[in-house]
């Protein structure tokens, strides 16, 4: 192992910044309440401001993106309701079903080609409400940024023609945003830009933005409130978790949200060292943080894993031919360009 360790495996392995540990430094017992009382000043005021920020009418902050989607998906829905999400989502995948044993739900998946739904390929997913056989679809959930497809976006005009969708056929409609302001950033956009659109948003402190625990859920007052409940039920319910808030203040400021565009900067540089230098992998041209990089039938993926990992490079095997490579806070143009250099000679000896 060399003493460099270059960590893209996700943009969850960050660690707070030097404000961010100021911030929580200088926390006195006045600062801090009991939350399930909805007394903890720091986060009543993180609360607020994230309503803000993404122009909703309340906010709840959640252990992590898994318990927001969760919660989220039970105060909109009811058990033995049916949901749309698409084949490759987080929720689907890596949330251990958690919507069927919790909520209740079955899931019907669609395929996209980026993550972007298309309305005519969803129409016929609608199920007969009148049809005594059949379940109620009754909500629509969309990844913003798309993790598996490579941090690819869903605009805000996507988002529109969904809600009309979404209006139409009476569903609500849910956005797993937990790297929704990675999608802002890059549009150069503000995050209620894109959150106008859905009933619920959940996003996360906890991954580019860099906080070590958190994510919050926005939507209307009811949908806050019942979500309060579904929280305390699934154990979520922290006392003195302005503890945590305090560091999610300095993450929402809108300098700490602009850096975000480093990241991406060194993602496009990773790609691009990647495409031209080593002629076994193709790399998605990145929207956002996240690299998904392709390599041919000859290459034993887990074999060159655990090869580069020796050289102090870390990345995250997603399929038996491809590899997913996260820029975050903490990953600098030097890195970069070791974590290539590194990637190049590993390709050459395997
Ligand atoms: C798109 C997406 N949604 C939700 C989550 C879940 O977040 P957490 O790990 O905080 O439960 C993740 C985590 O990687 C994610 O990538």
């Amino acid at each position: 192992m060399t003493d460099l360790i270059v960590d893209l495996r996700s943009d969850t392995v960050t660690k707070p910044s030097p404000d961010m540990w100021n911030a929580l430094k200088s926390l006195t017992n006045d600062d801090l309440g009991d939350d399930v009382f909805g007394e903890d000043p720091t986060v009543n005021e993180l609360e607020k401001i994230a309503a803000k920020i993404t122009g909703k009418e309340a906010a709840l902050l959640v252990t992590s993106g898994t318990q927001g989607n969760l919660i989220s998906l039970l105060s909109s829905t009811s058990p033995g309701d049916e949901i749309l999400i698409e084949e490759q989502s987080h929720i689907f995948h890596y949330e251990v079903g958690g919507a069927a044993r919790i909520g209740g739900l079955t899931s019907r998946t669609f395929s996209t080609l980026r993550g972007t739904p298309k309305q005519e390929n969803l129409q016929p997913l609608i199920r007969e409400r009148n049809d005594l056989h059949q379940a109620w679809t009754t909500l629509l959930a969309v990844e913003n940024t798309h993790n598996k497809h490579g941090g690819t976006i869903v605009s805000p005009l996507d988002l529109k023609l969904l809600k009309e969708f979404c209006t139409e056929n009476d569903l609500k409609f849910h956005m797993d945003g937990a790297r929704i302001f990675n999608a802002a950033v890059a549009l150069g956009m503000k995050v209620k830009d894109f959150a106008q659109y859905v009933d619920s948003l959940t996003f996360c402190l906890s991954k580019g933005l860099s906080c070590p625990v958190g994510s919050i859920i926005v939507g209307d007052l009811e949908f806050i409130q019942k979500s309060r409940k579904y929280r305390k039920m699934l154990g979520g319910g922290m006392r003195q978790a302005g503890i945590l808030a305090s560091m999610g203040l300095i993450a929402l400021k809108a300098n700490w949200i602009k850096r975000l565009a480093e990241d991406h900067q060194n993602a496009k540089l990773l790609a691009k060292g990647l495409q031209e230098l080593t002629g076994s992998i193709i790399a998605n041209i990145p929207e956002t943080n996240i690299v998904i990089a392709h390599f041919d039938e000859s290459i034993p993926i887990n074999e060159f894993v655990n090869s580069i990992r020796k050289k102090g490079v870390l990345v995250l095997p997603m399929d038996s031919h491809s590899i997913r490579l996260v820029t975050h806070y903490g990953i600098t143009k030097a890195d970069i360009d070791f974590a290539i250099q590194e990637i190049v000679e590993s390709i050459k000896l395997i």
